[in-house]
Parts: C-alpha cells; sequence; structure tokens
C-alpha cells in the first residue's frame, strides 16, 4: 500500500541524530537554537522560539499576545482541532467562520462578520499549501496569528507566508513538509513578542508559579533532523511542485475538481485534495472513491476529520460541510518511488467518477 504520507529521511538527517546521540547533549541546546535562526531566516524574519508541536505553538502565540478569558479569537471551521484547542486551553472564546470552497482557506467576508468588540486574533492556517486571503484579512484590522503548519514557500500577492502576520506558527510533525519527528515554533518580527513567547516556553525558574505552565521545550534530537530537513526544503518543495504538475496532467479530463490556485497565489502543494463534483454523491461517493484507490494499493485520505463547527454543535457552515463530504487528499511528498508514481498515475486517469 502506497501511504498517505511518508516523510523523506537520508543520510543527511541519519548523520545529524546520531552525532547529537554522540554529543549527549539531548535537550534544548545550541542546535535548536540553530534551527530557530535557520527558520527565522527562511521567513525573512528576526527570530523564533522552537517548541514541541504545532498545538503547543498556537498556545504560546496566544498567551504571547495575552489572549485569554473575555476575549475571542477567529478561526475557520474547516482545519485539525489544533487551533480550537489552543483556543480553549488558555480560556478565550472560538469564533468559527466558514471557508471559501474553492481555496478551503477562511472566507474573509465571513471573518468580518464574525468580529466582535472582543475579538483579539485571527488564527489564519493555510490550508493544504495554499496561502489564505491575507490581503483582504489583514484589512479587517485584528492581529493574524499565521498558522503555517501546512504551508511554507507559497506566495500570496508577491508576499511569502509566515511574513505577514503579527506571529507565526509552525509545525514539525513527522508528515508535514519539514519534519522533526514532533515540533512547532512560534516567530515574529516583533523582539519583545519574541522574548515573551521565549519566556512563556519555560515552567521552571519563574519568579512566580503559573498554574498552566507546561513543559514546552524541544529537544536538540528533534532540531538537528529539522536542520537537516532545512537544508532540503527547496527541493522538497520543487519535487512536490512537480508531481503536482504531473497528477493534474493525469486527471485532466476527469470530472473531479483539481485543487484551485488563484492568480495572486502560489501552492506548495503539502496536500493534493481534489473534490468529487456532485455533493449530492457525498459522504458514499465519497467513502467509495477512497475505497476503489486503496483497492489499487493507493492510500487517500479524507483531509480534514471532522469540521471544528461540529465538534461544538453549530449550524451554518454549509462549504465545510461540502469540503467534508466531498475532499480527498491523494499521496503526493517528495519520498514517492519511481514505481508508486506511476501506479498513482495509472489510477488517477481511470479511477474517476
Ligand atoms: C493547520 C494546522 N495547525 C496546527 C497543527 C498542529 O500541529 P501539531 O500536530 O504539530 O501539534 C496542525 C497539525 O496537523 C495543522 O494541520
Amino acid at each position: 500500500m502506497i501511504p498517505h504520507s511518508r516523510p523523506s529521511i537520508e543520510a543527511d538527517e541519519i548523520r545529524a541524530v546520531v552525532d547529537v546521540l554522540r554529543s549527549r547533549q539531548l535537550a534544548q541546546g545550541a542546535l535548536v537554537e540553530q534551527f530557530e535562526r535557520g527558520m527565522a531566516a527562511y521567513f525573512g524574519l528576526p527570530g523564533g522560539v522552537a517548541v514541541t508541536s504545532g498545538t503547543a505553538a498556537l498556545e504560546v502565540a496566544l498567551r504571547t499576545l495575552g489572549i485569554g478569558p473575555g476575549d475571542e479569537v477567529v478561526l475557520p471551521s474547516y482545519v485539525c482541532a489544533a487551533p480550537l484547542l489552543a483556543i480553549q486551553r488558555v480560556g478565550a472564546m472560538p469564533r468559527l467562520v466558514d471557508i471559501d470552497l474553492d481555496t478551503f482557506n477562511m472566507d474573509s467576508s465571513a471573518a468580518q462578520r464574525a468580529l466582535t468588540s472582543k475579538t483579539k486574533a485571527l488564527i489564519v492556517p493555510h490550508l493544504f499549501g495554499l496561502p489564505a486571503d491575507l490581503t483582504e484579512l489583514e484589512r479587517l484590522g485584528v492581529p493574524i496569528i499565521e498558522d503555517c503548519a501546512q504551508t511554507l514557500g507559497a506566495m500570496e500577492r508577491g508576499r511569502s507566508v509566515g511574513s505577514v502576520g503579527l506571529l507565526t506558527v509552525c509545525s514539525f510533525y513527522a508528515t508535514k513538509l519539514l519534519c522533526a519527528g514532533e515540533g512547532g515554533m512560534v516567530l515574529s518580527r516583533d523582539e519583545s513578542l519574541l522574548e515573551r513567547a521565549r519566556r512563556l516556553r519555560e515552567y521552571d525558574e519563574t519568579p512566580s508559579l503559573r498554574p498552566w505552565a507546561t513543559n514546552f521545550k524541544m529537544t536538540d534530537l528533534q532540531a538537528a533532523l529539522g536542520v537537516a530537513q532545512l537544508n532540503r526544503l527547496a527541493s522538497f518543495l520543487d519535487r512536490r511542485k512537480w508531481l503536482a504538475q504531473e497528477y493534474r496532467a493525469a486527471v485532466n479530463s476527469s470530472a473531479l475538481v483539481q485543487p484551485i490556485v488563484p492568480a495572486d497565489r502560489t501552492h506548495a502543494y503539502y496536500r493534493f485534495v481534489v473534490r468529487l463534483p456532485n455533493p449530492s454523491k457525498g459522504p458514499d461517493g465519497l467513502h467509495d472513491l477512497i475505497a476503489r484507490f486503496e483497492a489499487r494499493g493507493i492510500q487517500c485520505r479524507k483531509p480534514v476529520f471532522r469540521s471544528l463547527h461540529r465538534y461544538l454543535e453549530l449550524e451554518g457552515f454549509p462549504s465545510s460541510e461540502e469540503a467534508e463530504r466531498t475532499a480527498m487528499s491523494i499521496p503526493l511528498y517528495p519520498s514517492l518511488t519511481e514505481e508508486e508514481e506511476a501506479q498513482i498515475h495509472v489510477a488517477l486517469r481511470s479511477e474517476w467518477p
């Protein structure tokens, strides 16, 4: 079975991790700092604060902005649970908004309607590798936390994702564009916010006990992996783009809706997500399609497990629901072998509804 995701680990990564083991300096140290500097340079920002996961990075970002009980944070409904959980952990109120079905990203007019006098931030995920409409979202005049867990290196109106928001968060989970096994980072152009985030990462050696504090620190083992992956990130992204072009050519004549890339943006293809053209066929149509690929040895997935409004038992999110009923993610990652790629191509040409 071709797995839906698989990290690209080669000699450089293995050597880097073994070197850390040999050094006996395993916990947060010089390599974490090197990884922070490398990621910050990648985004053109002055610094970053490495933490244990993308979820932790979201929580640290919210606490860095002083967001807590009585505050509201706007986020899209069609995304993994991490942003919602981070908002709930700091005691703030999540304000879910629907997505733009074409891009799977937050609908900026829905975000505008969700603003109140209590809104303190927008969490803006760039889903599946495609930047959200940052320009329209910036016009709302609310601090933006860019969630780059799924997107690196993509552009919106000539600006790189991660360089626009007041804070940016990353995830380095095993199957992300750049992996460290687990891990996350908070980045900013504002040095005072970085300093605050750095202090929030620590649970010990603080003047007073903070009941919510926990261990958010990354290890040098993870950072070594992250640094090695960062050195290969450009080639990873090139390979993803090339694969996406090949997939597009293969499914061109099918009825499936291919990933849409607005003229003002580029796509990093963290996921290659197609949609069933006829929502009335889902969810059975979607399950059927996933099963047909599985029968050919290709593991496809619903790219978002469950829209967040369904956890909160809210109504009025038609685009999130349609995405949930009709979207399917096809394996696309740099470590695909030529044989696997050929197998996927054959399936793409023959399996569509
Ligand atoms: C958009 C988004 N934000 C945040 C996260 C959380 O990252 P992590 O799994 O590193 O906690 C994920 C993880 O999948 C994600 O996709």
